[in-house]
């Protein structure tokens, strides 16, 4: 990928601002937990994996610079600073995962002094790191068997590079494909309210010069309709143990339409979006978000003043509409609760 949407620079995080793609592409360099917490706050850095990555490294920046020599009172600042973080967005699971790894590993260097212990925190998120431009190649690589010439694939918010570290789940797939010589058209919804879509997947396909059509949300029933796609690829936050897979609100229309037209229907997702707690979707949170990103449109209010507002970020596809999830390791088809559980 010609960019990197997240980097270890000189004691700081260097970050896309997204908010400001595609028009500019512009870094920010983030300094503190707060910083980081405002940046995933403000989607300025999102998508699921890349979330999970960024609030690792935010907690590393709440906890470098705390001075003690009490194995105790660093660990009571540690877990504070993983409250704080974990209040930022509550539905990918990256952030929870990345969070409890860290804990994990501050717990193996309990015995260690504080300063080792700070060292293993950074070494174990620029792993993470690591491990998630791995893990991106591999969804590329195993989804891309799926992909034949000629397919037209529809993907929904923004699965690219831009919301991993580097290479994307359901972008990856695309991408792989087409590194393979295959002929592919991509279909992105825009993805109201914040338009992952047409701001940021239509940005990063440009990139790569891959063949891409713009359509509105309301439009995906209409274009399958009349057998302009064959194949659906998206993302997901947060997976349950039976499939149910929450990913941008939206994805559950496409899902069904998708079922009506007997168009088959992908999850691309690492498996750190898996949650291991979760049964079933019903139990995934999913994030309220402010009124005024629907209240507003490119800054300007467009309904009368006390209009009620629902502002839901993800909903929940039931594993029944999924035709395959594709993972680093595998892919995985029904029965997904036991074979999800041999994947974990
Ligand atoms: O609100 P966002 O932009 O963070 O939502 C992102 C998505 O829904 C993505 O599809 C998901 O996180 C998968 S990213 C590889």
């Amino acid at each position: 990928m010609p960019f990197a949407p997240i980097e270890w620079q000189n004691n700081k995080v260097k970050i896309i601002d997204q908010t400001s793609l595609p028009k500019k592409l512009s870094y920010l360099y983030i300094q503190t937990a707060e910083e980081m917490f405002d940046a995933i706050k403000t989607l300025k850095i999102r998508g699921a994996p890349a979330i999970g990555i960024a609030a690792a490294f935010g907690l590393y920046l709440g906890i470098k610079d705390y001075k003690t020599t009490s194995f105790k009172t660093f660990d009571k600042k540690f877990k504070d600073i993983i409250k704080y973080l974990s209040s930022c967005r509550p539905t990918a699971y990256n952030l929870f995962g990345a969070m409890e790894r860290l804990q994990d590993k501050v717990g193996q260097f309990k015995k260690y002094p504080i300063e080792t212990i700070k060292g293993a925190i950074l070494e174990e998120t620029l792993k993470i790191q690591m491990e998630d431009n791995k893990t991106c190649q591999s969804i590329g690589e195993k989804g891309a068997n799926l992909i034949k010439d000629a397919d037209a694939i529809l993907t929904h918010c923004n699965a690219g590079g831009l919301a991993t570290s580097g290479y994307g789940t359901a972008l990856a797939v695309i991408f792989k494909a087409k590194e393979q010589g295959k002929k592919i058209k991509v279909y992105v919804s825009e993805t109201r309210p914040l338009l992952q879509g047409a701001r940021l997947t239509c940005w990063e396909l440009a990139q790569e010069k891959i063949d891409t059509t713009l359509i509105c949300d309301n439009m995906a029933g209409e274009v399958m309709k009349e057998g302009k796609i064959n194949k659906v690829i998206v993302g997901a936050d947060r997976i349950a143990l039976n499939g149910d897979t929450a990913n941008k609100i939206g994805t559950y229309s496409l899902a069904v339409l998708a079922s009506f037209h007997n168009i088959p229907f992908y999850v691309a997702a690492p498996i750190s979006t898996f949650d291991p707690k979760i049964r079933t979707g019903e139990d995934i949170p999913i994030e309220q978000r402010d009124p005024g990103e629907i209240e507003n449109f490119a800054g300007k209010r467009i309904t009368p003043k006390g209009t009620k507002i629902y502002n839901p970020a993800f909903d929940v596809v039931p594993n029944s509409l999924i035709t395959c999830i594709i993972t680093e390791k595998k892919l995985v088809y029904p029965s997904y609760r036991k074979n999800i559980k041999k994947v974990l």
